[in-house]
């Protein structure tokens, strides 16, 4: 499973690639917004910055909703970086732009995903990664993590390659449960990710073992 951190925030990047468990990075305009990266050439530019941090894919999301507006703005997406995955909404144009785009070899993330029927188009669009958003979902008292078995069992019917990337992954259980149903990617919080290192156990198990080391010296 691969474990993508869904921000625009340059320490936290470092901080999970210093952890060595990183693959790749999501963001979009809320995120950079959040950071305060507005205006097109610092965006382009902190893309860059992100890409210089990690070894895997990042996705920048393009602004346009019509088609050649997608293409003109995904090119230049792609050009800036070969560590740069194109995301597009799933939208009618955005399911033709993510075919231009596999055609291409360029590689796409369909996002703002919120049925199955969407994620059959894309995977029939040839995403490379298109992402649910489970905790959106649940927000509407609807089975986000439900929606991920769903589209693994259409994915497995037919060999998809599309990889499934969870996202609007909010908290540990989400990214546990996201890995026993067999979602190829999650993508969440720094928080998130580290909420996996934590158990009671661990530290009072460490503790007494260091404090049974001192009574030797
Ligand atoms: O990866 C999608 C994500 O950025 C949305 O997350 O928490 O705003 O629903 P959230």
């Amino acid at each position: 499973m691969k474990f993508f951190i869904d921000t625009a925030n340059l320490d936290q990047i470092r901080e999970a690639q210093a952890l060595g468990i990183l693959d790749g990075v999501t963001t979009n305009p809320s995120l950079m917004a959040k950071e305060g990266i507005t205006g097109e050439a610092k965006i382009l530019k902190h893309y860059v910055d992100i890409c210089d941090i990690v070894d895997g894919d990042v996705s920048a999301e393009v602004i346009s909703t019509d088609y050649e507006g997608m293409i003109k703005e995904g090119e230049a997406l792609a050009a800036l970086h070969p560590q740069i995955v194109v995301k597009i909404p799933m939208i009618k144009d955005g399911v033709k732009a993510c075919k231009y785009f596999s055609d291409k070899g360029i590689k796409t993330n369909v996002t703002l995903v919120f049925s199955a029927g969407q994620a059959l188009l894309a995977a029939k669009a040839g995403a490379t990664y298109m992402s649910p958003f489970v905790g959106r979902l649940d927000d509407i008292s609807t089975d986000g993590l439900g929606l991920i078995a769903e589209i693994r069992l259409i994915y497995d019917n037919y060999g998809f390659d599309t990889q499934i990337l969870a996202a609007s992954v909010r908290n540990t259980m989400h990214i546990m449960n996201c890995a026993k149903i067999g979602s190829d990617v999650m993508t969440g919080p720094l928080s998130a990710i580290e909420g996996l290192l934590k158990h009671p156990l661990t530290d009072s198990g460490l503790a007494q073992f260091l404090k049974d080391y001192q009574k030797g010296n």
